[in-house]
Parts: structure tokens; sequence; C-alpha cells
């Protein structure tokens, strides 16, 4: 088995590269190594990407250093591949909002060409969408709790209104993605699917304050660096560990049943910032130093998965319990807190 991993050397792409290649399979890891984002963190972006280069070239994977825009070198790296697992984006809304262009041609151009290339080769290919496609008028319809937003009903599924509320590039970016999946299957009988992703974590993240906010929590925890807090804290996700998305993947790959899925970790394993911090802190025994600042725009205030059509289709079901993941992640940052410092 061959698998093309776009965005390999990221957080999730990593973690795909890795299962990958503890089955057996050949696999390649397509990336650009922009250091766009993890130049934002406050920690070394060389040291980051060093990290998990070394990290897979140890384990056998073969590194292509390439861009999704560019379709000559998508086209030479998916040649004879079995499965392409599409990670590679620019992720974060606020870098949308202050570099529209980037994620523009990273979200769309770079997904579009994704999608040519499998459809050139006829590979079966799993895209990596987001749960900000559904926009944020959910907000509307949100209590507040102690701790935490809540929801009647709890649980959202795959036929919630999408780009609804205040919208910004990302949310545009991802949502034509997703649309192109399905534009895809629908159209020329491609075996892809779209994965509306809840917010992920685990070890391998250089979350900073953009993106990947388990793992900046862990991490500032750690160091003892103040955690700003955008709005009230109460937000909530139902956050996904690596190794369950990895397996989600996989579940596509076994089950072929394209369409769009919401990848989430449901409702036992949801979690706000504010109980999120509360359990780093357990975990730790370190005390955060929290600093609230104004909400941000285009924040999705609460969002748990209905995952009952992953679960239905693909036999998939997450499994870490968020006390389980942030002690793995914390593990993890301790181990190499040097990478985090200056
Ligand atoms: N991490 C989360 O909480 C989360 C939540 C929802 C959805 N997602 C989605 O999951 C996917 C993976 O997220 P992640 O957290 O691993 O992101 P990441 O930033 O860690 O990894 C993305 C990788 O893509 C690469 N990349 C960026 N532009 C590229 C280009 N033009 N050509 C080739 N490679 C390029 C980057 O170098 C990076 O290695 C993304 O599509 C993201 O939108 C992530």
């Amino acid at each position: 088995m061959r698998i093309l991993v776009t965005g390999g050397c990221g957080f999730i792409g990593s973690h795909v590269c890795e299962y990958y290649i503890n089955k057996g399979a050949q696999v390649i890891a397509f990336d650009n190594m922009t250091k766009h984002e993890l130049s934002r963190t406050g920690y070394s972006a060389d040291a980051a990407r060093d990290y998990t280069i070394n990290f897979l070239k140890k384990s056998g994977v073969d590194f292509f250093e390439g861009d999704i825009c560019n379709s000559d070198e998508l086209n030479k790296a998916a040649r004879d591949c079995d499965y392409i697992v599409h990670t590679a984006a620019q992720p974060a809304m606020t870098i949308s909002i202050e570099a529209p262009n980037l994620d523009f041609n990273t979200n769309l151009v770079g997904t579009f060409n994704v999608l040519e290339t499998a459809r050139k080769f006829d590979i079966p290919i799993v895209s990596c969408a987001t749960i900000h496609v559904y926009g944020n008028k959910i907000n509307e319809t949100l209590k507040e709790a102690d701790t935490r937003y809540i929801r009647n009903p709890p649980t959202i599924n795959e036929d919630h209104p999408t780009a609804e509320g205040i919208i910004t590039p990302l949310h545009a970016s991802k949502s034509c993605g997703d649309l192109y999946i399905k534009a895809y299957v629908d159209t020329y009988g491609l075996e892809a699917a779209s994965y509306r992703l809840t917010g992920l974590y685990g070890p391998r993240q250089f979350g900073g304050e953009d993106h990947g906010w388990v793992a900046n929590f862990t991490i500032r925890n750690l160091l003892e660096k103040p955690i700003t807090i955008y709005g009230t804290g109460k937000q909530v996700r139902d956050i996904l560990f690596a190794s369950d998305v990895v397996e989600a993947f996989h579940a596509f790959y076994k089950a072929r049943k394209p369409g769009i899925y919401n990848i989430g970790g449901g409702i036992d394993h949801s979690i706000s910032l504010i109980e999120c911090i509360q359990t780093i802190e357990k975990i730790t025994g370190k005390k955060s130093n929290i600093q609230y600042s104004e909400g941000r725009l285009g924040d999705l205030l609460y969002f748990v998965c209905d995952t009952t059509k992953a679960e239905e289709n693909l036999g998939w079901k997450p499994k870490t319990p968020p006390e389980k993941g942030i002690s793995l992640l914390a593990a993890w940052v301790k181990d190499n807190i040097t990478l985090f410092r200056g």
C-alpha cells in the first residue's frame, strides 16, 4: 500500500504518516514546510520543523518537498498511490483575515489541485474540512452555564445549514473545499470524503494562539507563561485526540462510503476552554496565569458533533477521553520542553 499525505509534516499529517508506516505501508509526506504559522507562536519555527521531519525520516517516511498549488509536483508524488489523505492547509481563522490570498490559494486552489490529482489517477481521498463550515449563527442558540455554553439539542449533525453568521475568509475557503469534495463525488463518482473536523489535539502539535488551543494552553501552563483567553472562556468543543482522527481516516479507506462527515469526540468528549485549563492544571500540578481579552471575529462559541453518520457508514467512533489525551499531550510537551523555550 502506498499513501500520499499532503501536509505530512504538520500535526495531523505526521500522525497519519506514523500510523501507515506502522501498518507496513509506503508513505510519502508531501509538504511545502511553510513557517508562516509557526513563526507566530513565540517559539522556534525551525526547531519545530526539524523535530517533525526528523521524526518522520527516522520512521521511514519518504519526504517530498512540494506545494499543493503546484499540480505537476502533486501528480509526480501521487503516481501509483492507493490513498490520499489531504491535510495540507492554511488552518487558522486569524491568519485568513490577515492574509486572505494565502488562505485562498492554499485551501481552495490547493484542495482543487489535490482533488484533480485524485481524479486523474482515480485514487480514493479523504480531505480535512472543519466544523467552521457551519458558520457561527449557532452562537445565537446558546445558554451560559458556570463554566461553559450549553445548547439544546447538544449535538449537531451534517444536515445543519452551512456558512451562516459572520463569515471570514477561512469559512469561505474551507466551505468551498468541502463543497468541491461533494461535487467530485456527485459528478465524477470519485471515492472521496470531506471530514468536518472538530478541535484536534495530541503530541507533535506545535499549538499557538492562532491554531491548536489545547496544545497552546498545555505548553504555556508548563512554561509558566500567561494564557490569553479571547472571550468568556466558556467556548465548547468536542475535542478529538490524534490517534482517533487517524483511525477515522483509515475507516474511510476501508468503508469507501463517500460524502461529508462530522468527525469529533461527541458530547462525552466535550470541554470548554476554562474546563480544559482546569484539566491541564490537575495533570501538571501547575496553576495557569490567565488573562482575558475581547472575543475574536468569527469565533464559534459552541460545537459538539453528532457522529452518528460516521459510526453507521464508517464504523468509526471516538475513543480517547479528554483527560487521557491531555495527559499524553502534556507528557510529550514536558519531554520536549526545550523546543518551546526562546
Ligand atoms: N488542528 C485542529 O484543531 C483542526 C481542526 C479542524 C480542522 N483541521 C484541519 O485539519 C488539517 C490539518 O490540520 P493541522 O492542525 O495538522 O495543521 P498543521 O498546520 O499542523 O499542518 C498543515 C501542514 O500543511 C502544510 N502546508 C501548508 N500549506 C501547504 C502547501 N501550499 N503545500 C503543501 N503543504 C502545505 C504545512 O507546512 C503543515 O505541515 C487542516 O486541513 C486543518 O484545517 C484542524
